[in-house]
């Protein structure tokens, strides 16, 4: 299939069009960083639509943004973007897309209280992260709660702007294909880590900070108390899922959305220990540090992918931190000229 493949030299891309190479089909690439191909500019998207089967829409504005100043050129990117690409789809008779969802769409995440069953926590106070009170509290009872795995139905709840444009892709893409008898696939990728991931940037997944320190022979800060759980994803299964993901598109018309985590969630702290083991740099230090906003844990159920779509994470955890360590590139990466140094 020729798949066009917009944010195809980013992190994510760039692996998904290895990926699809691998697998026998045509990836075109479509990014700002190439000749500045933008997915606002209806007619260098209409042009690279030609002789195009799918889209796979990974090109977006990425990370949190300094503060609310930011909005309007996430909503620029993110939404109007994939309006305009979405119209250019629809015109050229392109009926099938694969987007880049994520985990923010669902805020907290799900957590259960020992006397109030499944509820959902609002954003921690100030005082009690202060105090070193990091678990989310029952909002009925102030009790501590239980974290659960996250399903594509649960509510969603974008908590940042960044967050919103993400959901607002969904429903764009959701209402297009309504409109226009197209076929929508969200993968809403977890943490998603590997070789090429962005370093040092304000935005770079913590895997990347912790990395950049471990090198310069510090050791690296984890904020709270370490004990945050998420789900990190090697880029390798995330490319695997979008082309598991492209052939279910043949399926016919709709919008469906999976969660796409490797099943196995960390802790924070854990995921630091991992990488100063793999590096034979200084254990990390926990500081007790935090942030505003941030979430306290988010760990998906992957288990809809697997089940519908036959998809099977291949890299373990220590597998890849020790990777994410420099040494030891995977061959299939190695060979794609993917492994770009650390
Ligand atoms: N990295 C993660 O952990 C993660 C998690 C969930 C979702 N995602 C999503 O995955 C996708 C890829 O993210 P990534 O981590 O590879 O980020 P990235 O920044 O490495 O890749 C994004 C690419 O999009 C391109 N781009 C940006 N604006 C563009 C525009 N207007 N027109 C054309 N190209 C443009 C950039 O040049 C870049 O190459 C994004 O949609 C992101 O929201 C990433
Ligand atoms: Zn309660």
């Amino acid at each position: 299939m020729r798949v066009l493949v917009t944010g195809g030299a980013g992190f994510i891309g760039s692996h998904i069009v290895a990926e699809l190479i691998g697998r026998g089909h045509d990836p075109v690439v479509f990014d700002m960083t190439e000749e500045g191909r933008d997915v606002r500019d209806a007619a260098a998207v209409r042009r690279a639509l030609a002789g195009v089967d799918a889209v796979c829409h990974q090109a977006a504005k990425v990370g949190l943004g300094k503060d609310f100043g930011d909005a309007p050129a996430y909503v620029s990117v993110n939404d109007l973007g994939t309006a305009v690409l979405l119209t250019q789809m629809a015109d050229a008779g392109v009926r099938r897309l694969l987007l880049a969802g994520s985990m923010v769409v669902y805020g907290e995440g799900r957590y259960a209280c020992a006397a109030h069953g499944v509820v959902r926590p609002g954003p921690r106070a100030e005082a009690d992260l202060k105090a070193g009170r990091f678990e989310p509290r029952c909002p009925d009872c102030g009790a501590d709660l239980a974290p659960g795995l996250v399903s594509e139905d649960a509510p969603m709840d974008p908590r940042n702007v960044y967050a919103t444009t993400k959901l607002a892709q969904e429903h764009l893409a959701a209402a297009w294909a309504r409109a226009v008898g197209g076929r929508v696939i969200s993968l809403r990728y977890h943490n998603v880590y590997g070789p090429g991931m962005p370093r040092d940037t304000p935005y770079a997944g913590v895997a990347a900070l912790f990395r950049s320190a471990l090198a310069r022979g510090a050791a690296p800060r984890v904020f709270e108390d370490g004990g945050q759980r998420r789900d990190f994803v090697h880029v390798q299964d995330v490319a695997s899922a979008n082309a598991v993901a492209l052939d279910a598109l043949a399926e016919g018309p709709g919008f469906a959305a999976y969660n796409v985590g490797s099943g196995d969630p960390r802790t924070v702290g854990d995921m630091a220990q991992a990488l100063a083991t793999a590096c034979g740099g200084p254990d990390p230090v926990v500081t007790g540090e935090y942030r505003l906003g941030d979430v306290r844990h988010i760990t998906a159920d992957s288990a809809r992918l697997r089940r519908e779509l036959g998809w099977r994470p291949a890299v373990a955890f220590a597998e890849g931190m020790a990777e994410l360590s420099g040494g030891t590139a995977r061959p299939a990466l190695r060979e794609a000229g993917l492994a770009r140094q650390p």
